[in-house]
């Protein structure tokens, strides 16, 4: 399958030849199109004087980027002279726009991904879903994830790529610029079970929720044996953070906060499609409890929490978002930050150069306590924990004041 182009996979793989497959298969190169006219842009920002914002704010009350508007107007074009596109609505546009109500698709997109990195020439993308045509109207647009029977996304960046999601397979095309076409440069794409990058803009640490904490303090300071350090990447446009954990795997998170009580991204046009892509491709996207895809939609511009990635980075996450829940019944404001275990008391007492009779005044137990939980024969209570946890982060003065202490 090495090098065919977009339109020979897209034959190949909707290959029996019905009418939703064919309309489906040219909805898809119609977008591809217009990714390409948005890439000869994107290559040329400083040149064209494009790289600035308009005089106008969107529905988000976010300022539209001139790329913005341009990304939009060109799929608008492109997608209302395809007979088989209903309609699009996209995070540029406050109501949708119906081409041709009975026709079998609708197209949602964020049209350029990453604006805030537009000027300084980081990577930037469109995001896209493709919806059957359910209702005939507008309310086609406000469907669950599980309604979408395709989402791609393009990446300007050294190469610019265009990742489709068709069959449940996910694959990757390169714009070979001569012959202005995308030709295959990865197909059948699985993300890893598990990844050694996280990804998420630490600069909110303090408007989070407590169990956003502290799962990122857990994974900073993985405890256990075969804890491994993960590195950490953020460029700070979905779609150049998503594309690398969906091939490097690992974890994307953009959790709720107190300044986006529902998360920033938007379900429809941004989630959605990642949603649609990374379990097909054997990973997860989640909310702060439950699958994306299931995300009944209120309105078409709402947003949402968002973690994806590697399928047991993920669950980690989750684990962290339940365990207070778990233990409704136990003294909850009290959530231990660290596992603590015989061998781990031991080694924290140690690092602490402290007799058991000393840690124990320390952590506010008897000696005998102390030796109980270094023989393994009882285990430290709630209070306890989060004694021993206030102990361990007085030692590690490369971390911040311990968070969970409001
Ligand atoms: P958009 O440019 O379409 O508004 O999307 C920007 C989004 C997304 O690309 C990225 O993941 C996120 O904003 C970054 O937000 P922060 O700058 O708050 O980290
Ligand atoms: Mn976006
Ligand atoms: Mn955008």
């Amino acid at each position: 399958m090495r090098n065919i182009n977009l339109e020979s996979y897209l034959k190949s793989e909707l290959k029996d030849n019905n009418e939703e497959n064919d309309e489906l298969a040219s909805v898809i190169k119609s977008i591809a199109d217009a990714t390409k006219l948005i890439a000869m842009d994107t290559r040329v920002t400083g040149l064209k004087q494009i790289r600035g914002s308009l005089d106008k704010t969107n529905v988000q009350g976010e300022q539209v980027q001139i790329l913005d508007q341009i990304s939009n107007d060109k799929l608008v074009d492109i997608l209302a002279k395809n007979s088989s596109c209903a309609g699009y609505a996209s995070e540029e546009l406050k109501d949708p726009k119906i081409f041709n109500s009975s026709a079998r698709f609708m197209v949602v997109a964020d049209p350029l991904d990453g604006s805030s990195n537009i000027s300084v020439n980081m990577p930037i993308g469109t995001i896209f879903g493709i919806i059957r045509n359910t209702d005939y109207g507008k309310s086609s647009f406000i469907k669950s994830g599980r309604y979408y029977i395709s989402a791609g996304y393009s990446l300007y960046g050294p190469s610019d790529i265009f990742v489709i999601c068709a069959n449940n397979k996910v694959a990757e095309f390169t714009l070979d610029p001569q012959k202005n076409d995308y030709f295959l440069s990865r197909s059948e794409i699985k993300v890893p079970n598990k990844g050694s990058i996280y990804s998420v803009n630490e600069g909110n640490f303090s408007i989070w929720d407590n169990k956003i904490k502290k799962w990122l303090l857990n994974t900073k300071n993985p405890s256990g044996t075969s804890a491994k350090n993960k590195k950490l990447r953020y460029v700070g446009s979905l779609v150049a953070d998503a594309h690398r954990t969906l091939i490097n795997g690992g974890i994307f998170v953009y959790p709720s906060d107190k300044n986006n009580q529902n998360g920033k991204l938007r379900l429809m046009y941004e989630a959605n499609p990642f949603a649609l892509i990374f379990t097909s491709a054997g990973g997860s996207a989640v909310d702060l409890e439950k699958e994306i895809l299931d995300i009944e939609p209120e309105n078409f511009h709402q947003r949402t929490p968002l973690i994806i990635g590697s399928k047991s980075d993920v669950n980690n996450f989750l684990e962290h978002m339940t365990t207070g829940k778990k233990k409704v019944k136990e003294n909850t404001e009290i959530t231990p930050i660290f596992k603590w275990t015989s061998n781990s008391i031991t080694n924290l007492r140690k690092s602490l150069n402290l007799s058991r009779t000393n840690f124990g005044k320390k952590v506010g137990v008897s000696r005998a306590t102390v030796l109980r939980w270094e023989k393994d024969i009882v285990l430290p209570n709630y209070i306890n924990k989060k004694a021993l946890d206030n102990a361990f982060l007085s030692v590690k003065n490369d971390l911040i004041d311990n968070p969970m202490e409001d």
